[in-house]
């Protein structure tokens, strides 16, 4: 009779295991509801299926296609320019050469950011962070790439200045975002309410690190997402915004991401990512 209670015990022992099994893997096939209401769409360098990355050009498509916010990375100039460029040299997008950190404002205006759509070559001026809030003011949303000159956090006082000018200095118009947290944690100061994203390198994500941080937003690459970290972001009230560095896959992945319930796309395509969430 001991011998019966015992196997019954550890029978039991056994079905509650595999229902916990079931019951947990069941849960992360579930993805949890976003933060947001309607996921945000960011004009990646502009409307780059359209114009030359990185110019105004791209940056006005963007604004009539409809984005959420224009997403841009900054740079600055050997005379402490902010301009609006994502590599650290002007090679791949102008037909010039060299560091930004080495050239000033002059040099850099003598260059143009060469394109080719249609069969085309498209020509365009390198914007200053300025001229672009000389083109529209706060009637548009910002969402701005910050990171270290020369090892330095030297671009976050400039860039506080140029917003305080532009009465940009309120969250709803204004975002930053960085793969520095040196850069995040001085602009944390000078600019306490702008929402900070951190960024993770593509292949470096670190779930643990994501979540103990105080920054709201989370930035992924999309290979390195999947429902676990999404689920335990989101759980923790994180937005999660996600950025695509496969242009062959990034309609595909985008699809993978609306299951997963992100808040944000960086997207190359808007129409697509529009249409996508809108389904
Ligand atoms: O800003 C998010 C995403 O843009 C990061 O990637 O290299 O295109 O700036 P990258
Ligand atoms: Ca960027």
């Amino acid at each position: 009779m001991k011998l019966l209670t015992r196997k019954i015990w550890i029978v039991l022992f056994f079905i509650v295991l595999l229902l916990g099994l079931i019951g947990f893997d069941i849960k992360e096939k579930e993805a949890l509801p976003g933060v947001v209401d309607k996921p945000k769409i960011f004009a990646h360098r502009g409307a780059t299926d359209s114009f030359n990355e990185s110019t105004i050009t791209s940056y006005k498509i963007a604004a009539k296609n409809g984005a959420d916010a224009l997403e841009l990375d900054l740079r600055m100039t050997e005379d402490d320019v902010l301009i609006i460029m994502h590599d650290e040299t002007i090679d791949r997008t102008t037909n010039g050469k060299g560091k930004v950190s080495d050239l000033s404002l002059k040099d850099i205006k003598k260059y143009e950011t060469i394109g080719n759509y249609n069969g085309k070559t498209t020509k365009e001026a390198i914007p200053t962070l300025e001229e672009l809030f000389q083109t529209f003011g706060d009637t548009q949303r910002y969402y701005i790439e910050t990171r270290l000159v020369n090892g330095e956090a030297m671009m976050e006082k400039p860039l506080v200045n140029l917003l305080k000018t532009y009465n940009l200095l309120e969250k709803e118009k204004v975002a930053i975002q960085s793969f520095s947290e040196k850069s995040l944690e001085k602009m944390a100061k000078l600019a306490p309410d702008l929402r900070l994203t951190l960024l993770f390198k593509k292949g470096k994500f670190n779930l643990k690190k994501a979540l103990s941080v105080d920054y709201p937003v989370i930035g992924i690459e999309s290979s390195d997402v999947n429902i676990k970290t999404i689920n335990a972001l989101h759980k923790q009230g994180k937005e999660v915004h996600v950025f695509f560095y496969d242009a062959d896959t990034m309609e595909s992945e985008q699809k993978k991401m609306k299951a997963l319930n992100v808040d944000g796309y960086f997207t190359d395509n808007i129409s697509f990512t529009k249409e996508l969430l809108n389904r």
